[in-house]
């Protein structure tokens, strides 16, 4: 009997060599002109695929579930975050979960790293006074676009997994305070290694930290962790950088404090309606006090490629009949 290849729908466009292996491996049906889908083609996705490769800008919900074909049996995700799908309804239908963790970590660190010096330091307003038509740059001065100094502050790291550490590793190097709030605390080897203070209340880590960066997963108990009332709490001269998820963050709430000139500044990689951002975050660009990215943590060609790879061992290792390495678990959530 020959076994058919398992049919694999892919939902966005991937790297060439990605796609070229996919290809050879599975009957894999590829979005070449990276055209997201919509519901509908969701739906009509799961009810044909053995395997369904969605990336974060896919919602797979329980609706789009509820119309799977008994062939789905595998949602590979091409990503490390996992809350644009319903986890605990694909769970329920016997459809097993997997995402791409660890090779997207020092990418992500590094872009973290990058926003922790940007809105300080001014980097983007001073990359835009070199070429602005408005004659913004007239040489050296004692007194121009002065920031703030990074090198021995404390920098307080919100999820300190994999990523977290790697920024706490990074930030170590730059001469910052190394300060943390986790749900479960470090072995004392690593604290000891990082040099760094664990924190059991979130609370009262934030009313002392002079840069705060958001490292842990958009979960249901991470909603909105950084609310109005916590936001309060920091100070005003507090820089908060975000290459995790938006809805960590009570967007509008940053955005008001931010304009009332309650904290110095913000540096954003997602945003809590993404693709949308708030205009007033906009206008606060354009006033040199918040930095915005458009969610670039892990672009990096050789991230996306090892993104895919993660992918290919999901699948592979599923059809084979084993265990993936990378299964998402209800606990994780
Ligand atoms: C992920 O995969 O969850 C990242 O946010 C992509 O940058």
């Amino acid at each position: 009997m020959v076994r058919r290849k398992p049919l694999v729908v892919v939902t966005r466009k991937l790297p060439d060599s990605v796609e070229t292996r996919m290809r050879e491996l599975f009957d894999a049906q590829l979005n070449l002109d990276d055209v997201p889908m919509d519901q509908a083609a969701l739906v009509e996705a799961v009810r044909t695929a053995d395997v369904l490769v969605p990336t974060l800008t896919d919602r797979i919900d329980s609706a789009v579930l509820s119309q799977a074909g008994e062939n789905l049996r595998l949602i590979a995700s091409f990503s490390n975050g996992v809350d644009h799908i319903d986890v605990a309804s694909a769970l329920n239908r016997g459809i097993t979960v997997t995402n791409t963790p660890g090779v997207l970590t020092e990418d992500t660190a590094d872009m973290t790293m990058a926003l922790i010096l940007a809105v300080p330091r001014r980097l983007a307003e001073g990359a835009q006074a070199v070429i602005s038509d408005k004659d913004e740059w007239l040489g050296w001065s004692p007194t121009w676009m002065l920031g703030r100094r990074i090198w021995g502050k404390r920098l307080g790291i919100i999820g300190m997994g994999r990523i977290g550490q790697a920024v706490a590793r990074r930030a170590k190097a730059f001469g910052l305070q190394i300060h943390y709030h986790n749900r479960r605390r470090l072995p004392t080897a690593v604290e000891e290694m990082l040099d760094a203070t664990y924190w059991d209340s979130l609370d009262q880590m934030l009313a002392r930290m002079d840069i705060v960066s958001i490292n842990c997963p958009h979960t249901p108990a991470t909603y909105h962790l950084l609310s109005a009332r916590r936001l309060k709490l920091l100070k005003p001269e507090a820089y908060v950088v975000n290459t995790a998820r938006g809805e960590v963050i009570d967007e509008n709430a940053l955005t008001r404090q931010l304009e009332a000139g309650e904290l110095a500044g913000a540096g954003l990689d997602v945003f809590e309606h993404e693709p949308a951002v708030n205009p007033k975050l906009i206008r606060l660009a354009k006033q040199g006090k918040v930095v915005l990215l458009p969610h670039l943590g892990s672009a990096t060609l050789e991230g996306r490629v090892d993104m895919g790879e993660k992918v290919i061992v999901n699948i592979k290792t599923f059809m084979d009949g084993h265990r993936p390495p990378d299964r998402v678990l209800p606990g994780m959530l």
